[in-house]
């Protein structure tokens, strides 16, 4: 019954339609692209916490000429139990767009199901597919567009940003090799997909990964939601620290990113983040010009 287009994960978009995304988005950040949502209203489910996805998606809605609403689980009804396909239901009455950010990614898909209106998914336990986006903008600006010929170089955990950076690589042929200790892959449905293109690399060692890489990134070791397994999680990434000796085996010109927030000292030094190699704020930035143009082609 949903005949709206929705934005789960990368893979919903084809090559095609990801390049075109990622080219509104630089064309938007210039100003070449004017493109608007007006009197447009986009609902914000945040059943975790936020502080960039949040304030980029309102920002962008407000200077897109439209309006965001912000929805916590504290004061919301979805807080208090009442059905996401009820939810869905009620919201696209009213809206003309809906993100969510929560645990289970089958809960966005039931959400997405049950609208009427667009769903974009604004990070789920599986994937975290707005910031990769923003993520490959980042890219492109130091690099060019050509993302096929980029080598890109995942510390850590296998978690959403990861799965999220293995569907990119899917989709735009680029090189990915994960270092993921044992106990912490990527998810193997989302990997065995990508495979396909052989150029998906797992290895356990930080170094096979990160050798000649263009880019570097890295994630938390306990993402929202796990912080109760934080000590348990510190002893198998103890080997899994971004710092420089690892950014000296990457390309000269390499790049760091993180998709924020970080822990200092612990997955990244702060000689890196906070280094010449970083680009760590422009990739926030980004966040607002990536979703502005992922909004206009959902919502306009
Ligand atoms: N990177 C990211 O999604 O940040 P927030 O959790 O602050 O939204
Ligand atoms: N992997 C992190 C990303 C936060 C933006 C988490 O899910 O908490």
């Amino acid at each position: 019954m949903a005949t709206h287009r929705d934005f789960l994960a990368i893979t919903d978009f084809s090559t095609e339609e990801l390049i075109a995304l990622l080219d509104r988005a630089r064309r938007l950040k210039s100003g070449d692209d004017k493109s608007k949502l007006t009197g447009k209203s986009l609902a914000m489910i945040f059943r975790k916490s936020s502080t960039r996805t949040r304030v980029s998606f309102e920002v962008a809605m407000t200077q897109l000429g439209g309006h965001a609403i912000f929805l916590s689980d504290r004061d919301s009804q979805i807080g208090r139990g009442e059905t996401v396909s009820d939810t869905a239901e009620v919201l696209s009455r009213y809206v003309d767009g809906i993100t969510i950010r929560t645990f289970a990614h089958a809960e966005v898909e039931e959400l997405a199901e049950h609208a009427s209106v667009p769903v974009v998914n604004a990070l789920t336990d599986l994937l975290h597919p707005c910031q990769v986006i923003a993520d490959l903008q980042t890219v492109a600006e130091a690099f060019g567009s050509d993302h096929s010929a980029r080598k890109v170089a995942w510390i850590g955990d296998g978690n959403n940003m990861a799965n999220s950076w293995i569907n990119a690589a899917f989709r735009l042929g680029f090189e990915l090799r994960l270092a993921c200790p044992a106990g912490y892959d990527p998810d193997p449905t989302v990997v065995a997909r990508a495979q396909k293109t052989g150029r998906v690399l797992l290895t356990r060692d930080p170094a096979e990964a990160a050798e000649g890489a263009d880019v570097v990134t890295t994630d938390v070791w306990a993402s929202m939601g796990q912080e109760e397994e934080m000590a348990v999680r510190a002893r198998a990434f103890a080997g899994y620290v971004v710092d420089d000796a690892l950014m000296k085996r990457a390309d000269r010109k390499a790049i760091f990113l993180h998709c924020l927030p970080a822990h200092r000292g612990e997955e990244v030094m702060a000689s890196v983040i906070d280094g010449p190699q970083s680009r760590i704020f422009d990739e926030a930035e980004n966040r607002m010009h990536a979703q502005k143009a992922i909004l206009l082609d959902l919502m306009g």
